[in-house]
């Protein structure tokens, strides 16, 4: 079967590509995804579909599994999509945005709650555990699947049980020892977050806030929060820095087209503009590159790297890469295979 033909069973599957069609889903055709990744750029989804609701997951993930699409889920940061596009069904769960009380000590919230809102709900219930999440610009889901955090904490100790919903539509509730989180990972099974539960500690709400008030003022004063970019680009390697690292290699404003490395935290790529995937991932390479002639250290992605490469590009201009130089030049789709993430499938 054809993609296209592909796509047509799957609308068909989902009752129509009306906007919003009878099964609880909006379905949007060929959409940038510079719409909807805090990097504000990168290639079109095949399909962007929004469930209204859990339903509607479920009915997606039935019908691109029945069509032969591959599904993927995107928060929006904490990611850059190649300038390619996604090939398939990008979900993206907005609307899945409840959060629930659930007892003295705990609060449900579904995948699509940001976090920072999570933070705030949890402190107006009195509950303490969840103020270094007011930071961090994810999605419930998408902080489980990488086990997000900060200096302050991480979200793996509050997490009691995890909500999943299998490619085949079923839903299944896993404790947090099934799914050996570690430093910014998580061993999820194929499929999709629809919910969690946290189990914090109640505390007046004022300490709380004054904690949140803390560490946003910290963020603010040592990150580039109003530039678009996908948070820190690299993990930090065991006991050092990715930032400070990046900043000893005199990288800190190094520029490739509309990509940039922060002047206030090296381990960001802010957007200028109007950058490329492609330029953000050259320059990525690039400063990895630096980073391990200059001091050995191998640095690893944090960001994950998703869908295609552009076809067709633009010959690099490689004679305008050096340090500090303005409008570099754009890879080809070979410069950028060492640091391409496959597609996630569910
Ligand atoms: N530093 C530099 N130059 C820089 C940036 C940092 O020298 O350009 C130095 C700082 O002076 C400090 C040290 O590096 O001595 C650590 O910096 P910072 O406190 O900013 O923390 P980080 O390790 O760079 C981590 C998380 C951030 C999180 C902050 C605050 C990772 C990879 N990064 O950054 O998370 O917001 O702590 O808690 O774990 C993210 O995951 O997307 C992210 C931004």
């Amino acid at each position: 079967m054809t993609v296209k033909s592909k796509v047509q069973r799957f609308l068909v599957e989902l009752g129509g590509a009306r906007a919003l069609g009878p099964a609880g889903v909006e379905i949007r055709q060929h959409e940038p995804m510079s719409r909807h990744t805090t990097m504000k750029a990168g290639g079109e989804a095949d399909l962007l579909v929004v469930p209204q609701d859990v339903e509607g997951l479920r009915r997606v993930m039935v019908a691109a599994q029945r069509a032969g699409l591959p599904v993927m889920i995107l928060g929006g940061s904490n990611v850059i999509v190649q300038d390619g596009g996604i090939p398939g069904v990008v979900v993206k769960l907005s609307r899945l945005n409840h959060i629930r009380p659930a007892g003295a000590d705990r609060i449900e919230a579904e995948a699509g709650v940001l976090l920072p809102r999570l933070a705030r709900a949890a402190a107006k219930a009195g509950l303490s555990g969840l103020e270094f999440a007011i930071g961090i610009p994810g999605t419930v889901g998408g902080s489980i699947v990488m086990n997000a955090g900060t200096r302050e904490g991480e979200l793996a100790p509050r997490i009691e049980s995890v909500t999943l919903m299998r490619p085949d539509g079923d839903v299944v509730t896993l404790g947090r020892e099934e799914l050996r989180f570690r430093y910014r990972h998580a061993d999820l099974p194929h499929g999709c977050v629809v919910s969690a539960r946290f189990t914090l500690q109640p505390a007046p709400p004022a300490g709380i806030d004054a904690t949140m008030t803390r560490m946003l003022g910290e963020r603010n004063a040592t990150q580039p929060l109003h530039s678009p970019s996908a948070g820190c680009v690299f993990k930090n390697p065991p006991g050092d820095s990715a930032g400070r690292l990046i900043e000893a290699a005199g990288l800190k404003g190094h520029r490739i087209g509309d990509a940039q490395v922060s002047e206030r935290h090296a381990n960001f790529i802010i957007n200028r503009g109007h950058a490329q995937a492609g330029d953000i991932l050259t320059l990525i390479r690039h400063v990895g590159r630096q980073v391990e002639q200059r001091f050995g250290v191998t640095l690893e992605l944090e960001v994950k790297i998703v869908g295609r490469a552009a076809r067709s590009r633009p010959a690099p201009r490689s004679s305008h890469r050096g340090a500090g130089g303005s409008g570099g030049g754009r890879g080809t789709a070979a410069h950028h295979g060492a640091l391409t993430t496959r597609v996630v499938e569910v």
